[in-house]
């Protein structure tokens, strides 16, 4: 420990400024390295002499680019510094070999950068791009197939190429140095050394920062070896109590790793609707997970006569003898119970005159039926026919068997099978055991449909609400951003009476007007927005969702609820505009033309912006611009980070502005090598828990992401619960959840806790949280030990009166590495103040009630 000390001590004394004799000047290079395929940014480095050159920070990305789809797709190449005579640095550089625009940002100490522009300048790319500027003009000058062009610019939006009359006249300063023996190519600029001395300090922080968002929990027996047994007393302020959000624990909904169609969402029949196509996955068509039960006949699929013109495929069956058929494989088998009820529904036409039934089976792995059933004559024009089977086995990987009846044509669409016991027995409704484990979390509020599903794989690709509502066959499914198909079977109606049905607040996510900012249609991914002259009608897109959610039945779109079956409002408060966008231009102007229409129609709802993926940089920091600009109620935050993250910076929230937007904490997660949830992820989450609650009066919600995946189909790790056909796999994490969840409160109580080892590194593996419930008159206790040994803890709730007696203790424990273990509930003897012990690498939740 001593050891951790010295090498924190030497990185603080190397931040401090160097004193005696300094250079009043140097040399900055700024450059970018043509490795890992120019993704590595924007690089520097100094020199004294203008020969010599010591890089800061090696391979260290002071930019990266964001133009372009997801992470390597993004490139910085040939960039090329200016300061203008504002003290401005502008940075311009060409983001591939192929696009025609020019990226460009700029800073004022070159460590902050801000929003990227990516101005469209010409046809073929633009290589070795400049920037200077006289008054508000700028001048960007580029090569394009060995020509020279250029053009002037005051706002970095509109633009007329013009050729330069040579090559040779484009200003490019760029200079090759050499730096750890290899050439590179950029710019030299003579700056004071303090811009110098700057950038060394702001290194050295961050790998400082680095070191310690590095520590890894499952070092702690090592470095904690000598730790003596700990105790720590945790002493309650009453007079400091303040009121917190009941509404902190909510969950991330997403259709990403198969959480909704093959997971949530209770079909059990695949591509339903002959709607696949190669854009939701490589390979797929109208007849993926179809095949035909014989040879003699025929499958195929038409478009000429669909049911509804948003479903325009559907099948077209030809048997040439009796029992010929379509067999549907479902999502990876379809399981069923011995006992349990199947609901049978599809649409089918006869053609060609086809006079007769169909024949509808359940199948085991060997072709034995397990249930049958037939339906009414066919005839030739669409008619929906339903049917119930009853399973007499139970199977893992069972079919489904549509066949005619005798030789003919038929057509099919919109196949489908549901258990009858779904979540709350609702129709077209939910997985009961994947939505009961959900319903566990007893999450405040419920955020759908995303993530990046919300804003989609281009403009194209955006979630529309309108689309997934009504009828199942007139609804628009479309590809799923993470690879797979949409089928829009589980819409805005489905969710909105989930949440009811779990007494958790609808939090709908519209998108901001624009794209994924890792789109990889439209070129420059959310650089696109809905063009100015469509966003008055998207504007009423989502006012018209407020009225189908709160409206009178009456109104429009009230009228369009009531007939779905909720005549009732569903009473929404809260609505998101974007995701985790790029918070360019493009969004800033849409973003306000939507807030600003939804407070004006809708004063009450409450509109939660977005300010980025990251806890730092351009979006965090513009996003927070906007958002306090606009006076948006509250932002959703995204963050995915290290354990060590999370234990070193406890107090992020402690340092926001009590007055500013309030606070939703949308997407984070402990992330490790390998991407695994273990005890060491989830107490770190713990932990930082703990911290959410002290900080509740400004986090108002927050939620785990991604919620669902399901094995064999994730597109992300880790996940909070792992699923199959049969099987729920709740990780550790989710008990981290719920016992946060189940035991919330809403007036939080500040304690001292004090430590027989004042060490930092073992403080802040300690944390507390105190919190009352006024529902229940509850008094509940979370301790959160991260250390490889138990500690002795006295509890001193003096002030909140706690009668003697026994309460209930949760602990959840377990080695960093366990990825198994489960919460174990006892009772533990309590009063104003009471000892209990807290298991190495555990948290421990104690409820102690009122009477
Ligand atoms: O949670 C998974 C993804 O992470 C979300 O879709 C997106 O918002 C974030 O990047």
């Amino acid at each position: 420990m001593k050891k951790n000390l010295t090498a924190a001590l030497m990185v603080w004394l190397s931040l401090m400024p160097l004193l005696g004799n300094e250079p009043d000047s140097a040399y900055l290079f700024a450059y970018a390295t043509t490795k890992n395929a120019g993704h590595n940014g924007l690089h520097y480095a100094w020199s004294t002499n203008g020969q010599d050159w010591q890089s800061i920070g090696p391979e260290y990305r002071w930019m990266g680019c964001d133009y372009g789809a997801w992470g390597s797709q993004k490139r910085m190449l040939t960039p090329y510094l200016y300061l203008d005579q504002e003290g401005a640095w502008h940075s311009v550089w060409s983001v591939n070999e192929q696009d025609p625009v020019i990226a460009h940002t700029t800073s004022k100490d070159l460590i902050y950068w801000k929003v990227q522009r990516y101005p469209e300048v010409a046809s073929g790319q633009c290589l070795l791009p400049t920037i200077s500027r006289s008054g508000n003009t700028y001048t960007l000058s580029w090569l394009t197939e060995g020509q020279a062009w250029y053009t002037s610019t005051s706002d970095f939006k509109a633009y007329t190429p013009a050729k330069a009359a040579g090559a040779a006249q484009r200003a490019d300063a760029r200079q090759t140095v050499t730096i750890r023996g290899e050439a590179q190519t950029g710019t030299v600029h003579k700056v004071a050394w303090t811009t110098i001395s700057n950038l060394l300090t702001s290194w050295q922080a961050t790998s400082f920062k680095s070191q310690l968002h590095a520590e890894r929990i499952t070092d702690d027996a090592t470095r904690f070896a000598q730790l003596k047994p700990l105790e720590v007393t945790v002493t309650v302020d009453t007079n400091r109590g303040k009121a917190i959000s009941d509404q902190l624990m909510g969950i991330f909904f997403e259709d990403i790793s198969y959480a909704a169609d093959g997971g949530l969402y209770a079909e059990l029949v695949q591509n339903r609707g002959f709607e696949y196509t190669p854009a939701d996955h490589r390979g797929w068509n109208s007849q993926t997970a179809w095949t035909l039960s014989k040879t003699s006949g025929s499958f195929t699929i038409d478009t000429v006569k669909p049911i509804h013109i948003n479903n325009k495929h559907y099948a077209v069956l030809e048997a040439t003898s009796t029992g010929v058929g379509l067999v549907n494989d479902g999502f990876d088998g379809i399981a069923l119970e011995q006992g349990e009820s199947y609901r049978f529904s599809l649409f089918a036409r006869a053609a060609k005159g086809y006079k007769g039934k169909l024949k509808v089976s359940l199948l085991d792995e060997q072709g034995t039926v397990v249930a049958q059933a037939v339906t009414k004559n066919l005839n030739d024009a669409w008619k929906q026919q339903t049917l119930t089977l009853k399973a007499s086995k139970t199977l893992t990987k069972g079919h489904l068997e549509v066949a005619l009846e005798k030789p003919g044509t038929v057509h099919l669409d919109m196949v489908s099978l549901f258990p009858v016991n779904t979540f709350k027995g609702r129709r077209n409704g939910l997985r009961a055991d994947l939505a009961q484990v959900i319903a566990d979390l007893h999450p405040r509020f419920v955020r759908f449909p995303g993530g990046c599903v919300a804003h989609g794989n281009g403009l194209h690709n955006m979630y529309r609400w309108k689309n997934t509502i009504g009828p199942l066959e007139a609804r628009v499914p479309q590809p799923n951003i993470w690879n797979y198909h949409q089928t829009a079977g589980l819409g805005y109606f489905e969710y909105f009476q989930f949440c009811e049905d779990i007494g958790a607040e609808p939090l709908p996510v519209v998108p901001a007007g624009v794209p994924c900012q890792n789109s990889s249609h439209g070129g420059a991914g959310q650089q696109g927005g809905i063009p100015l002259c469509e966003m008055d009608d998207y504007i009423q897109e989502v006012l018209d969702l407020i009225e189908w959610a709160n409206g009178d039945v009456k109104t429009t779109w009230g009228r369009k609820r009531a007939e779905a079956g909720h005549p009732n409002p569903f009473n929404l408060k809260y609505l998101g505009v974007g995701n985790e966008d790029l918070i360019s231009d493009v969004f800033e102007e849409r973003f306000t033309m939507i807030f600003k229409a939804v407070k004006e129609k809708y004063p009450k709802i409450v509109v939660v912006g977005t300010a980025g993926p990251f806890n730092e940089g351009s979006d965090y920091t513009e996003g927070w611009r906007i958002g306090t600009e606009l006076g948006v109620p509250m932002l959703d935050e995204h963050y995915y980070q290290s354990p060590g993250w999370f234990m070193n910076n406890q107090d992020f929230y402690d340092r926001y502005d009590r007055n500013k937007s309030k606070v939703y904490l949308g997407e984070y997660a402990a992330h490790i090598p390998g991407r695994r949830n273990t005890i060491e992820t989830a107490l770190a989450e713990a932990i930082y828990l703990t911290a959410l609650e002290r900080n509740a009066d400004i986090v108002q919600f927050s939620s785990y992401a991604p919620l669902l995946a399901k094995e064999g189909h994730t597109n992300w790790n880790p996940d909070l619960i792992y699923f199959n056909n049969t099987e729920i796999k709740p990780t550790v994490g989710y008990y981290v959840q719920q016992l946060f969840g189940q035991h919330a409160g809403d007036r939080y109580y500040p304690s001292l806790l004090t430590l027989s080892n004042p060490d930092e590194a073992v403080r802040k593996r300690v944390g507390a949280s105190v919190v009352t419930d006024s529902r229940s008159g509850d008094v509940i206790v979370k301790l959160v030990n991260i250390l490889p040994v138990s500690t002795k803890t006295t509890v001193n709730l003096t002030g909140l009166n706690v009668p003697e007696g026994d309460a209930s203790v949760s602990v959840l424990q377990g080695r960093p590495d366990d990825r198994n273990a489960k919460p174990s509930t006892s009772t533990l003897r309590v009063g104003n103040s009471f000892p209990v012990e807290l298991p190495a690498y555990s948290l421990t939740v104690i409820r102690i009630k009122k009477d």
